[in-house]
């Protein structure tokens, strides 16, 4: 049977995305039937839509979401009654939380437990290939669906290994935010950098993943921690996640972009680089033991690298458009011994991670309510993307 949805299906660079009704078939083995509760819009999303990652065409896009459970594949046990939640298996009804990689459990990076760096992920084609189509359009074309979570959709099959159990007392919107931005931000710091108690950090670019960079670092006890964005706004909240200083940089816009009111305002007395280098100096007493790129500008990742002490970590975290290139002085990066190391989804393992993070949220130890900005159905998505463009506001989320 055949169930029907609405969903915002990515149909060419640069242009809208278009609210299709569109037909999900019944989960196959090993995947599940998914009704979605919430969804963050991610700058990884507008990376496609802005044409800067080649993907398909005919994609949900959307990778930060949660969901709840409401239907079992045919091979899939219910996980029992009694058991917790962490003991393995699915129950329907289960609030998920949905991981852009199901790693395969089969690789070798699987295999040696680095599950963030799964070389096969189910559903990694984005579900288009005929075995894994499960979403198509009312004349039976198939529709991709983005990290094979598609979670810009009201509902989705997903690979069961990709729907992860976190206690049903996390809200949706916390919940859909654990995903992407807050494990790949939280993670990068805390499992990727591994900073420890005392060790300064600086942190540039404040939107979603960035903001949660600098609550991992305040998690794991550093000091300072220096929080850089353009927009005065974002500042603002890092102080509150935990920044101990708060820098305004006087980086223009991205090229294409018209500047908003809120980048107009940042200009105005914003620090050059060289000012911000300094004023890290003067902070750490010679420069951060960790830098951390969340933006994905060649610019701001060449300005990590100068941000390091001798031998301290620069942790590149933002994505730039496919293809481009950044420059390091070699003789002075090798003479300083820094170390550069990418870090893709906060070095997570999902199934143990995200139940972890959502539980830190409800201790009250990670101040997740502090990302979320504007609550929006799928027809905001496009003012979203517009908005995060211009680097206004905070994170948007999609509440079905
Ligand atoms: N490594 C991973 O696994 C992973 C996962 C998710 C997202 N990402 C990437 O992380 C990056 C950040 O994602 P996001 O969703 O937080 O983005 P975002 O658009 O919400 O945030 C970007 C922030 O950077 C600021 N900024 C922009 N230009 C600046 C400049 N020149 N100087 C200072 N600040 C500037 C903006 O004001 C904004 O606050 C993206 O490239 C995204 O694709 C990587
Ligand atoms: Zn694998
Ligand atoms: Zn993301």
């Amino acid at each position: 049977m055949k169930t029907p949805l609405v969903a915002a299906v990515f149909r060419a660079p640069r242009r809208p995305l278009e609210l299709e009704a569109l037909d999900l078939d019944p989960p196959g083995p090993g995947e599940v039937a998914v009704r979605m509760v919430a969804s963050g819009v991610c700058h990884s999303d507008l990376h496609v839509v802005d044409g800067e990652w080649e993907r398909l065409t005919d994609l949900v896009l959307g990778h930060d979401g949660a969901a709840v459970v409401e239907e079992l594949g045919p091979n899939l046990a219910e996980r029992p009654a009694d058991a917790p939640l962490d003991a393995g298996g699915l129950r329907v009804g289960d609030l998920v939380v949905l991981s852009w990689i199901a790693p395969c459990g089969a690789c070798r990076a699987c295999r040696r437990g680095e599950a963030w760096l799964c070389a096969r992920p189910i559903g990694g084609d984005h579900r288009v290939e005929p075995p894994a189509v499960r979403l198509r359009r009312p004349d039976g074309s198939p529709i991709g669906v983005y990290c094979g979570i598609g979670t810009f959709g009201e509902r989705q099959v997903v690979a069961a290994g990709a729907a992860i159990p976190v206690d049903p007392a996390t809200p949706p919107e916390i919940a859909a935010l654990i995903g992407c931005a807050v494990t790949t931000g939280v993670g990068a710091a805390t499992k990727t950098a591994a900073v420890r108690p005392g060790e300064s950090v600086v942190v540039i670019g404040l939107g979603g993943v960035g903001l949660s960079v600098v609550m991992g670092a305040a998690l794991a006890g550093a000091d300072p921690i220096i929080a850089v964005d353009r927009v005065p706004e974002k500042l603002a909240v890092a102080r509150l996640a935990g920044a101990t200083h708060g820098l305004q940089a006087g980086g223009g816009p991205r090229p294409g972009v018209r500047a908003g009111r809120g980048v107009r305002a940042a200009a105005e007395g914003a620090l050059s680089p060289e000012e911000i280098r300094a004023t890290v100096r003067d902070l750490t007493g010679g420069g951060a033991d960790h830098a951390f790129e969340a933006i994905g500008l060649t610019a701001t990742v060449e300005q990590a690298v100068e941000l390091v002490r001798l031998g301290g970590t620069v942790t590149l975290v933002g994505m730039t458009p496919q293809g481009q290139r950044a420059g390091i002085d070699v003789y002075d990066f090798v003479e300083q011994g820094k170390v550069l190391r990418g870090s893709t989804y906060g070095s997570a393992v999902p199934a143990l991670d995200f139940p972890r993070i959502a539980r830190l949220y409800l201790e009250d130890r990670l101040p997740l309510d502090l990302l979320v900005g504007e609550r929006i159905g799928l027809e905001g998505i496009d003012s979203a993307l517009a908005a995060m463009r211009r680097g206004e506001g905070l994170r948007r989320v999609v509440v079905y």
